[in-house]
């Protein structure tokens, strides 16, 4: 079984059925054995990896510069299937962001903006009025139109090194769990006891 595979075939599956989860997944980071964990979208799956996007401005951000190995988890509640992808996270080419950072919504372009003009993201402001204000202010200074893609918003991808699979669908409970390991562009399987 290759697990990208199925795991395309769940997600597709769950998009039909408008799972909430169909396109998002939980990135788990750690820096000096301090996790931490973040729900993101998952923009693309592709025989590269796991596609995200994030903002350099970020916390995440110079978490994975000091450590790019992350764990990230996914869960179709339709398929009843759980993924833990582990693997290493590294910047896809400028012109990933490129062909898509135009069409995002417009809140998201202006919160980019903001990153590189108000604060950096996560960084702490005076109020959530303050905030509006400030990028209303933004939104008067650079119509949509106008907006380029900003230094800050990179295209990420998790290249997976080994998939462990939990799926809930068999019968007495005895749930079938299985740890996929990439060696040599293949993908070995274990049996793991659920
Ligand atoms: C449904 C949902 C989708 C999200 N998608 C993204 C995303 O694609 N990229 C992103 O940087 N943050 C996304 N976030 C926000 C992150 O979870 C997180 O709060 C933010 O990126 C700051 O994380 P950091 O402080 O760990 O850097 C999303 C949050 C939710 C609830």
């Amino acid at each position: 079984m290759d697990p990208i595979a199925r795991i395309k075939t769940d997600r597709q599956n769950a998009r039909m059925v408008d799972d909430p989860n169909a396109d998002l997944c939980f990135l788990a980071l750690s820096e000096s054995g301090q996790p931490s964990v973040r729900t993101l979208v998952l923009r693309d799956i592709t025989t590269e990896g796991f596609t995200l996007f994030v903002n350099k401005t970020s916390p995440k951000w110079s978490i994975i510069e000091a450590n790019n190995t992350a764990e990230m988890l996914v869960w179709y509640t339709n398929s009843q299937r759980q993924y833990r992808i582990n693997g290493r996270i590294e910047e896809l080419g400028s012109s990933d962001i490129e062909q898509n950072w135009h069409r995002r919504p417009s809140g998201s372009k202006y919160m980019d903006y903001s990153y590189e003009r108000l604060g950096s993201q996560s960084s702490e402001v005076d109020s959530r009025e303050d905030l509006i204000e400030r990028i209303n202010g933004l939104k008067e200074e650079h119509p949509e139109d106008a907006m380029v893609t900003p230094a800050s918003a990179a295209a990420i991808v998790l290249r997976p090194e080994v998939i462990e699979m939990l799926d809930l669908n068999m019968p007495n409970r005895i749930h079938d769990r299985r740890r996929f390991v990439l060696k040599d562009g293949h993908w070995q399987s274990t049996q793991l006891i659920p």
